[in-house]
């Protein structure tokens, strides 16, 4: 075994030669002029043969022949070659899918053949107690289908028990898996021509973490105008829907070991809309009168009428009003959306004022909020008036109120300077007929309670987070979440807002 430098031999002649040759163990005579091997004549006595680079193949038995006229005489020399531990093929990083039949490449020579022991990191791998491991002839160390949890530093060392010679190569493996998406809700709901916007949402895992794309009829949906999709692709936005957002969409989340796909469905709603409905005048004189109202809308909507705080039912298609009938005509009765309803204006006789409009109002200082009070009537030319405490609105006193009046309602704009802005606010609306009241209530709003985590459920590169919503809402809705989370005890902590779609709830 060469450790370095090249190898000399030299042979003594005793009494002297006149010649003396050298023959390599295949027999042929060592010519002088060779790169390799080189025969020096030191003197009368002794010459050197000297073998550069020795490899395997230099091994074997040399002899010299001195001679002297017809004198002879010859030695041997035998040259054994040891190579030492020397690894000529061992990649680093080895990456392999998990379920994989996996085979970690480490290629060692010596001479003789070297003993291959394996580690996993830094302690003997226990054959005998894993049975999806295994040593391969070549020396090759096989895992048959390689878990996340096979991943890590291997060692493969090679062993000369009879020189006492160790060596080893480190090899990170790593194992990728292939992504596997869990949908939020596998159909969405959404209203169309509000200005809406809609999310629909696959989060993915896997390792490397999947990126999430997105696609409607195979075709790939890109940012712009219509959609938009966070950081990691796994939420798309659908902005500004319309009916035509409705159907199916695809998300699909690759990484290197692969891609997996998932089927989300929209649906939309097309919130009803009154289109026909009309005015009548009568006089004391008619029997009856004719109501029609039209609406569109998807599902198709049903048509509820009513009148002051009275619901007309279902079938009910006459009523008296003072001396008068009135005919009511549902044009369509279907669907199970009811979400408009449009005043419609009675043509009965004259009426006193009724004042509709929600009675309490939660805002806080510093935030401006209306007080609607919304008036039917007839004639409808009403005066309206607001009070406070008694004393009319606005007045010099007073600089944080505004009032805004159309002809059929008037908005009272608080902003909230201290405490004593809020409470009760009276509107008085009066006509020719008569004079209503109704008392309104400006509650201060509070920040919500915290929200209650319920569960954690963790996935390979993401978990799911359960939790209940917040006991109390503070009196106005909850439009954001935001969430924290960071790997156990160590890390930066990461953060992302959700916001709460279309007055849905998070989950
Ligand atoms: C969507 O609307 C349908 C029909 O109104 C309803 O049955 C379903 O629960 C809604 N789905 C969601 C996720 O809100
Ligand atoms: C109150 O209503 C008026 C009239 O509709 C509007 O101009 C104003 O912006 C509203 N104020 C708030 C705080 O919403
Ligand atoms: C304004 O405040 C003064 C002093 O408190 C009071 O005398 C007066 O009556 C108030 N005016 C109105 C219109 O409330
Ligand atoms: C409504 O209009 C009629 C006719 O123009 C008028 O006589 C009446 O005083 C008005 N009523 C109110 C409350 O403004
Ligand atoms: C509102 O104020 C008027 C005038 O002071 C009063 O007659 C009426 O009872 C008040 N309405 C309510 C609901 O308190």
């Amino acid at each position: 075994e060469f450790k370095q430098g090249p190898q000399r031999f030299k042979v003594c002649v005793i009494g002297g030669a006149k010649e003396i040759d050298w023959f390599a163990p295949t027999g042929e005579k060592i010519e002088p002029g060779r790169l390799d091997v080189s025969v020096i004549r030191n003197d009368e006595t002794s010459s050197t043969l000297t073998i550069y680079n020795a490899k395997v193949d230099n091994a074997g038995t040399y002899k010299c022949v001195a001679s002297s006229g017809d004198r002879e005489a010859e030695a041997t020399v035998n040259l054994k070659i040891y190579q030492k531990i020397t690894f000529t093929n061992v990649p680093s990083p080895q990456e392999f899918t998990e379920g994989d039949n996996a085979i970690i490449v480490c290629d060692v020579m010596s001479s003789p053949p070297p003993t291959v022991l394996w580690k996993y990191k830094g302690a003997k791998i226990q054959f005998e107690k894993d049975v999806r491991f295994r040593t391969l002839s070549n020396n090759h160390l096989q895992i048959r289908g390689i878990r996340k949890t096979d991943e890590g530093v291997y060692t493969c060392e090679g062993r000369i028990k009879a020189r006492g010679e160790v060596d080893f190569r480190s090899i990170k493996v790593v194992v990728n898996v292939l992504p596997t998406i869990r949908i939020r809700q596998a159909e969405t709901n959404g209203t169309a021509d509000m200005g809406f916007s809609t999310l629909l949402a696959c989060d993915a895992d896997g390792f490397p973490e999947p990126m999430v794309t997105w696609a409607r009829n195979n075709v790939p949906l890109e940012s712009g105008e219509k959609y938009n999709f966070n950081e990691d692709g796994s939420e798309m936005t659908i902005l500004e829907v319309t009916k035509l957002d409705d159907g199916d969409y695809t998300c699909i989340a690759k990484n290197k070991a692969g891609e997996s796909e998932q089927e989300l469905s929209l649906k939309v709603f097309v919130k009803p809309k009154i289109t026909y409905l009309e005015s009548q005048t009568t006089t004391e004189m008619d029997e009856q009168v004719t109501l029609t109202c039209e609406a569109t809308g998807d599902p198709t909507p049903t048509i509820t009428w009513s009148f002051g705080t009275r619901v007309f039912t279902e079938g009910e298609r006459h009523c008296r009003i003072k001396a008068l009938i009135i005919t009511v005509y549902p044009t369509r009765v279907s669907g199970e959306v009811v979400s408009q309803m449009k005043a419609a204006r009675l043509a009965d006789s004259a009426y006193a004022p009724k004042i509709l409009g929600s009675v309490t109002v939660y805002t806080w200082e510093g935030n401006p909020a209306n007080i609607s009070c919304e008036v039917l009537a007839h004639p409808s030319n009403v005066s309206i008036t607001w009070l406070r405490d008694g004393v009319q609105l606005p007045n010099a006193n007073i600089s944080n109120i505004k009032i805004y009046n159309t002809p059929s309602a008037s908005y009272l704009e608080v902003n909230p300077e201290s405490q004593s802005d809020f409470g009760n606010y009276n509107c008085t609306a009066s006509n020719e007929i008569g004079t209503e009241s109704k008392e309104f209530i400006v509650i201060p709003a509070d920040v919500p309670s915290a929200p209650s985590i319920t569960q954690v459920q963790p996935y390979s590169s993401t978990a799911q987070v359960l939790f209940e919503e917040p006991e109390s809402t503070g009196g106005v809705p909850v439009l954001k979440y935001r969430a924290e989370w960071r790997a156990m005890g160590r890390g930066k902590w990461v953060q992302r807002v959700y916001e709460v779609q279309d007055g849905e709830s998070v989950t």
